[in-house]
């Protein structure tokens, strides 16, 4: 493929946060290798927020076009700034942030990002200011169950920063990556680059003043994991999980990650989700199809105070399709949420 077969391709990466601008156009390409295996994208001294973005678009793109494994590449105009030791991002933005809370589950599926999403709504409920970032960079859900799928952040400086404006709706600020992929198309991410990108999902955001900012974690306890509780001053952590006795390691597993030694945070409780089950048409009525208090047990071997128990309904699901959390509404399973809500503000003072 000749260099400019490979700018071509290139011009498909939009920058989502400048108008929709393809990269080329913008002068983020700098420069392309002979043989085209390498690409090297130029960015401002100051971060673009979408910076990690960028990279990965870009190398999805190479993949598409057929070249195997291609490498990007990057360099910072002018001279870069003296970087601090250790820590990448700061915390700048999280300044007028009051309680950072982690929501995560040993195990994927468990509900964690339906709970964190009906969490935020309850909360806005009861009258607090929230922000949800959506951490989750392989499967962002977010846009999909707040209804925002196929808005676009804008870009903004702040104090001679760029960071990115959270979109509004039900009263809580959304933040995910969500925003700037293609619809149904796969980001390609290495451990690092993936890592990166989350970080600026949370760390380089025009937050403002917040009571709470729900962390939605993605799932699993991997180096992802530790790398973001490293870097975002989290106060602590939720648990999700599902009432099986077979789910109690995942569980432990989760809580380990936080009460690690190098991470040691507090975990203020666990959320039992999918409870028992709900028939749409008799909803005084209970089923307790995955063991009955399993969670309270679980809640009670682990040590965590057992916070919030959601049924499992299906208008939770449709309503999360539907980009209408059920927190918003007036059904009984909405009082869970709200429940939940009340239960974490009051431990939280
Ligand atoms: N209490 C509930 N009642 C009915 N459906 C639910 C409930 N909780 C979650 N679901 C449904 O289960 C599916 C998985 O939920 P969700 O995406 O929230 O899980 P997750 O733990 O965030 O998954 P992942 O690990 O992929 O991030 C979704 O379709 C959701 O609508
Ligand atoms: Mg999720």
């Amino acid at each position: 493929m000749t260099q400019n077969e490979i700018l071509d391709l290139l011009r498909s990466v939009r920058h989502p946060a400048k108008g929709d601008r393809d990269i080329v156009d913008l002068g983020i390409v700098h420069s392309v290798s002979e043989d085209g295996s390498t690409v090297t994208l130029a960015f401002p001294k100051r971060r673009d927020p979408l910076a990690e973005y960028l990279i990965g678009a870009t190398r999805a793109a190479l993949i598409r076009g057929g070249i195997k494994d291609p490498k990007v590449e990057t360099v910072v105009l002018e001279e870069a700034a003296p970087k601090k030791k250790g820590a990448e991002f700061d915390t700048e933005c999280l300044r007028n942030v009051r309680h950072v809370i982690g929501v995560a589950s040993g195990k994927g599926g468990v509900g964690k990002s339906t709970v964190a999403v009906n969490l935020a709504c309850a909360l806005a409920r009861l009258g607090y200011r929230v922000g949800l970032a959506d951490a989750d960079v392989y499967g962002p859900s977010v846009p999909l169950m707040t209804g925002t799928e196929g808005e676009q952040p804008m870009a903004e400086e702040v104090d001679g920063r760029e960071l990115i404006v959270p979109l509004e709706k039900y009263g809580v600020k959304w933040m995910s990556i969500g925003y700037f992929a293609d619809r149904g198309q796969a980001l390609i991410w290495r451990g690092p680059m993936a890592c990166n990108a989350l970080k600026q999902m949370i760390l380089q955001v025009k937050w403002g003043t917040l009571d709470f900012l729900l962390v939605d974690m993605p799932p699993g306890t991997g180096d992802i994991h530790i790398s973001l509780l490293q870097e975002v001053p989290m106060e602590g952590a939720l648990l999700v999980t599902t009432p099986q006795e077979v789910a109690l390691s995942d569980v432990e597993k989760g809580a380990n990650m936080f009460r690690n030694k190098s991470i040691n945070r507090p975990i203020f409780g666990l959320v039992e989700n999918m409870a028992w089950f709900t028939p749409e048409e008799h909803p005084d009525e209970k089923y307790f199809i995955f063991g009955r208090d399993g969670g309270a047990r679980m809640a009670e071997e682990l040590g965590i105070e057992l916070l919030g128990r959601i049924p499992l309904v299906q208008s939770i699901r449709e309503s999360g399709d539907a980009g209408e959390p059920a927190a918003l509404g007036t059904r009984p399973d909405s009082q869970a949420f709200l429940d939940l809500a009340g239960r974490l503000a009051a431990k939280l003072g």
